[in-house]
């Protein structure tokens, strides 16, 4: 049987084979809610307008909102004949209206009406996005706060290279994901355009009010263009790109918890809660849900570049390539919002070594810059010979098995004879982190400062 709704052009109904590619109603049912409120406002928007009348507007909204509730309840039975939730919604509303459900498309496409469903889907992605990220940063900021003294060591090719601080490494984190959040927001204002009205291309005839519709959606306006407005799918890689870099993030978060967690570094005890263990191994409580994280990412690029592979080609306007856009975004989106959230509580729940980490912050020569520095600022030597003075005591400590502090004023001094016994002072962590009190350094002080800061931004 030929479609009920184009079937006057056509003799002969689908091959089998034909349905299996062109349904969608398998995934874009998860924009059944958003669906029905584009058709709601649209119908409202017909009323008010004119084109329709009130009797018949009033049994569409009054349809629509039993076939969400069907929606919702489990009971309502999809079609893939239907193809879409489009059609599926619309179907169903003519069951139950009868006439006036086919009074519900008028000035109005597919296309417009996918557009504006998966904007507001992608729309409330980016307000969970959003969610999830400040109480990540909530996470790490209390994580900041108790640990902004704790010495650590600061890494540069995973070799050590100076003490840093708990709580300035933790800070970290909360720039990298608070430019994440500057992100959504920025893109989620930037795709707030109403695509509703633009038709199927060219816009329409009757006398639609495309503001009322944009506002009632909670959109800033109508989009400007009716061909742009239907073949853009810009906020969508938006999000997977803004997702993709938070992923990034995330992923590299993943990397330092599964090699602090390690036996050999023993920085950070995760929490039961977020480990597991071994069915053979009784000693293993291993680091899984940071695996996952670091893991999940890939789907995130992944989709990413998927999206932007369909639409890279695209003559304007509708092409129904741009089906294909949905499952990657909203595998996209429910993998994104569980690794922030798996993030969130590991971050919540761990516990820092503090001793382990204080050892490690000493060893491997990580305050030999503090050793130069002294030198060029209480002997005035220059920079680059104090490098070298005090590469040569590295070797010397390397040779003798020890840290530099633990080298005699007797062998300082065989290397340079200048040197007192004051430099002791600068070759504890304690002191060196506390010297770096430059803006944005690792020193306590300016920890808790840029802690401040955050808390106030986010109140
Ligand atoms: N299911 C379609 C999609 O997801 C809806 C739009 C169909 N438009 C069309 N001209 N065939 O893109």
């Amino acid at each position: 049987t030929s479609n009920q709704m184009w079937g006057g052009r056509f003799a002969a109904g689908p091959d089998a084979i034909m349905e299996a590619i062109n349904a969608s109603i398998g995934f874009d049912q998860r924009m059944a809610a958003q669906d029905i409120a584009g058709s709601r406002a649209h119908a409202a928007m017909l009323a008010a307008t004119g084109i329709v009348s009130d009797k018949d507007a009033e049994a569409m909204r009054e349809g629509l909102l039993t076939v969400l509730s069907e929606i919702e309840g489990g009971t309502f039975v999809f079609s893939t004949t239907l193809e879409d939730i489009h059609m599926n919604v619309e179907a169903r509303l003519k069951d139950i209206i009868g006439e006036p459900a086919g009074r519900l498309h008028t000035g109005r496409s597919r296309n417009d009406q996918v557009a504006t469903d998966f904007k507001l889907w992608v729309r409330d992605q980016f307000d969970a996005f959003e969610s999830g990220l400040l109480a990540l940063i909530k996470a790490l900021l209390a994580q900041a706060e108790v640990g902004a003294d704790w010495v650590m060591p600061g890494f540069t090719h995973l070799q050590t290279a100076q003490p840093v601080t708990w709580g300035h490494h933790m800070m970290a984190y909360v720039e990298m994901f608070g430019r994440d959040l500057s992100r959504t927001r920025d893109a989620r204002k930037r795709m707030n355009e109403c695509p509703l009205g633009a038709a199927a291309l060219a816009g329409t005839s009757f006398p639609i009010d495309r503001d009322m519709t944009a506002k009632v959606l909670g959109f800033d306006r109508p989009s400007a263009n009716s061909l742009d407005a239907v073949s853009d799918r810009d906020f969508a890689l938006e999000f997977l790109s803004t997702a993709s870099i938070c992923a990034m993030h995330l992923s590299r978060m993943a990397e330092e918890l599964v090699i602090w967690s390690s036996a050999q570094f023993r920085f950070v005890v995760l929490s039961d809660r977020f480990s597991t263990g071994s069915s053979i191994m009784p000693q293993k409580k291993n680091p899984d849900a940071a695996e996952l994280i670091r893991a999940k990412i890939g789907r995130i690029f992944g989709a990413n570049v998927a999206l932007m592979t369909v639409m890279k080609g695209l003559p304007l306007a509708y092409s129904k390539d741009m089906q294909e856009d949905k499952e990657q975004v909203f595998d996209a989106a429910d993998n994104l919002m569980l690794a922030l959230a798996a993030m969130e509580g590991m971050v919540k729940d761990m516990s820092a070594n503090r001793p382990s980490l204080e050892a490690a912050a000493g060893s491997g020569f990580s305050t030999a810059t503090d050793l130069a520095d002294w030198l060029v600022r209480v002997l005035g030597m220059p920079f680059r010979d104090a490098h070298h003075v005090t590469g040569t005591l590295v070797a010397m400590a390397e040779q003798n098995e020890c840290d530099l502090p633990d080298l005699t004023l007797e062998q300082m001094q065989s290397v340079h004879s200048d040197i007192t016994s004051d430099i002791y002072e600068v070759l504890g962590v304690h002191n060196s982190v506390a010297s770096r009190v430059s803006y944005g350094g690792t020193a306590p002080s300016q920890v808790l400062a840029q802690v401040a800061r955050w808390k106030e931004m986010l109140e």
